[in-house]
């Protein structure tokens, strides 16, 4: 049978909706990003995320549906993230979506919102296949896994302190770049030049696959503060941050291939955005006959489609309920999901 799931995305500021048909693929899918509105505070409000969710997610269900050629009357599952993330803005997702299975009688489903993430890349053409290890650098987490089947997760290493995603918007704020703050930073080191400042590359040669972030952005501060704030300034600092971002996470990428002896790289998260990154991975890993798999960019990012497809996997294993209750998980650490 080939169910079609509807998927909601609603853990930080992007409200993320659609529509999932197995056998056939994304029918549709629809996005609205905060970013605007939350610019002006220089980083996302959490009442402002969830009273913005609260008047977008209904009209994006409508537009999907419309997009997908499908009514409600043909979902035949509703997925929805349960965590982790900002607990109101979860909670609007998780009632819109619960309240959608208690009146069409649809069984539904609580997605972990980095599963998603970490799945993302079987949406894209050629897939991977499983097992892969997973480069996961998002906002919040910066985590290297294997990967053997859906919920089959191994922890191979996670950074102590901030995350990637962190690690760029904390940088770009010193810069005076504004939020989200890595596309920033990114855009900013295009016009900086190799060489100029040296910044520490922390853990590198710690031997496993754990990560630090904060000292780099102490160092940013140093610089920042020592150094003019001219535009050619600022962009030699941007380049010199992101290339020592991009060199740890790639050199404990391609170890954690080596440790596994696994071939396929898959990227997921925000930071799999960073065309940077991208290049450095694709060079340094396909010279040594491995192959690196990226989600599409628009689902390198929040969206609903991570969603409607992870949750459409689990429903495949009959894992859904139909029980009148819900709750989401502000916290929710990903080791604790199952197959
Ligand atoms: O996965 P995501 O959309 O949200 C979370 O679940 O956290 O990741 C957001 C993170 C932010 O830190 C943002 O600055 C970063 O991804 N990001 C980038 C780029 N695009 C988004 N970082 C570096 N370069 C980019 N092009
Ligand atoms: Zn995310």
């Amino acid at each position: 049978m080939s169910l079609i799931t509807l998927g909601i995305e609603s853990s930080c500021d992007e409200t993320g909706i659609a529509l999932y048909k197995m056998g056939t693929g994304l029918l549709a899918h629809a996005l609205h990003t905060q970013i605007a509105m939350h610019s002006e505070y220089g980083g996302v409000v959490p009442e402002l995320a969830s009273r913005d969710h609260v008047q977008r997610v209904i009209p994006l269900i409508r537009q999907v549906l419309v997009q997908g050629g499908v009514t409600l009357q043909d979902v035949d599952a509703i997925a929805y993230t349960q965590g982790p993330g900002l607990g109101g803005a979860l909670l609007v997702g998780a009632s819109v979506a619960n309240a959608l299975a208690f009146a069409l009688d649809l069984p539904k489903i609580g997605v972990h919102h980095l599963e998603g993430h970490l799945l993302s890349p079987l949406l894209s053409n050629p897939a991977p296949d499983f097992p892969f290890v997973a480069l996961l650098v998002s906002g919040g987490h910066t985590q290297l896994m294997r990967v053997d089947g859906v919920g089959e997760y191994q922890l191979l290493g996670e950074t102590l302190d901030d995350a990637a995603g962190e690690a760029f918007d904390k940088s770009a704020k010193l810069l005076g770049l504004g939020y989200p703050g890595g596309p920033a930073l990114a855009a900013l080191a295009t016009k900086g030049r190799s060489g100029m400042y040296k910044l520490p590359r922390p853990m590198l040669q710690s031997g496993d696959f754990d990560f630090s972030f904060s000292g780099l952005k102490t160092a940013v501060l140093t610089l920042v503060k020592q150094s003019s704030t001219d535009e050619q300034t600022r962009a030699d600092i941007a380049y010199a941050a992101q290339e020592a971002i991009v060199d740890v996470l790639a050199h404990k990428a391609r170890a954690a291939l080596a440790h596994t002896g696994l071939s396929q790289l898959v990227v997921a998260g925000g930071v799999g955005a960073n065309r940077l990154l991208r290049e450095r991975l694709t060079h340094d890993i396909e010279k040594r006959g491995g192959k690196v798999y990226y989600p599409d960019l628009e689902f390198c990012t929040d969206n609903g489609a991570m969603i409607a497809f992870a949750g459409a996997l689990r429903l495949a294993k009959q894992q859904g309920d139909k029980r009148y209750q819900f709750n989401v998980k502000a916290r929710w650490n990903l080791a604790e999901i199952t197959a």
